[in-house]
């Protein structure tokens, strides 16, 4: 089968949100990196929406990167001591926010209790979700699932033995197992077309809150430092576990609005690939990880936590405006008829 419906990258530079942004975003379009102040640097919201975006471009380079910009821009020195300057910011708050620890074992068993009844925005969309949130929820995930597992991928010349040969397999899967049209972003993509949605890469970046561009800015943080590959593992880790959970909630509720195997195929897919990937992280990739390298075991948890943090950041800023009966996107969707 060809993949015609693969997203086709927009490649348009995202707009500033602040002066952080507006040198990262300035210097890809004029060439030139203006100074920044490093105090403007420290002293920025580290979740805010200038540092993430900012961070975020930078980041992008290492992807997609973006239409008439340079290519060598992703190795320019000048440009990458700004990023490690956003980083430095950025990771000091994760970690100044999330309690440390190194008991694995309990960090992860924590994530599979759930509080009953349960309070987060799949338990909502089930019970309680209309199209529009639904749609909403597409839009402000697409910023990672475009390239899904991707900032995985940075990790694997950092493992060995079977942590490796493990999370390769789960990366096989994500990839789409040796076709292109069962991706995950292509499913992703297939998603979006059937609910209505512009399937084209980060074709909604300009709309979405720093809640979850932060998501996809740690997992591209823990990715390329192989410093962090504990904390990229424990990160994945509790991806896996708490995605088939959510996941059937998001399949049920697309069901409850008449929406076919088109729309949930995507959800449906990991229910069941994830419920796999959970056990193979577990004790196939920490596991083993942990084996050869038992210093890493804090590294994981921070992972873990990091995720937990931000992931609690963007349910509570979805929530919080879909119960007030407002869009949590910069710019609402215009309104769409229903599911296929
Ligand atoms: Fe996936
Ligand atoms: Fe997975």
């Amino acid at each position: 089968m060809r993949t015609d419906a693969l997203p086709i990258h927009s490649g348009l530079l995202p707009r500033p949100r602040g002066p952080l942004s507006d040198a990262v975003v300035g210097a890809l379009r004029t060439g030139v990196l203006a100074p920044v102040d490093v105090t403007d640097v420290a002293g920025a919201d580290p979740f805010g929406a200038d540092l993430a975006v900012a961070l975020h471009t930078c980041y992008e380079l290492h992807y997609q990167g973006f239409r008439d910009v340079d290519p060598d821009w992703e190795w320019a020195p000048d440009l990458l001591a700004l990023r490690r300057d956003l980083e430095r910011v950025f990771e000091r708050a994760l970690r100044a926010e999330v309690a440390g620890g190194a008991d694995v074992p309990a960090v992860l068993d924590e994530l599979l209790v759930e509080p009953i009844p349960g309070t987060g925005v799949s338990h909502f969309l089930r019970d309680d979700g209309e199209w529009w949130h639904l749609r909403e929820h597409v839009v402000h995930r697409s910023i990672y699932h475009h390239k899904e597992a991707d900032p995985h991928a940075w990790v694997i010349p950092r493992l060995r033995g079977q942590a490796k040969a493990a999370l390769v397999a789960v990366e096989f899967d994500e990839f789409g197992g040796g076709h292109g049209d069962r991706a995950h972003a292509q499913l992703y993509a297939d998603l979006m077309a059937a609910s209505g949605l512009d399937t084209g890469y980060l074709s909604y970046f300009d709309d979405v809150p720093p809640q979850i561009v932060a998501i996809v800015n740690m997992m591209s943080l823990f990715g390329l430092h192989r410093r962090l590959r504990g904390a990229l593992v424990g990160h994945f880790a509790a991806a896996e576990i708490t995605t088939a959970p959510s996941a059937r909630r998001i399949a049920q509720a697309i069901e409850r609005l008449g929406g076919g195997p088109r729309t949930t195929h995507f959800f449906t897919e990991h229910i069941e690939a994830d419920a796999v990937h959970e056990q193979v992280l577990r004790h196939d990739v920490v596991g083993d990880l942990l084996d050869r390298e038992p210093e890493l075991a804090s590294d994981v948890v921070f992972g873990v936590r990091a995720t937990e943090l931000l992931e609690a950041r963007f349910g509570a800023h979805v929530l919080s405006a879909w119960r007030a009966g407002r869009s949590s996107l910069l710019t609402p969707l215009p309104d769409h008829p229903g599911p296929a």
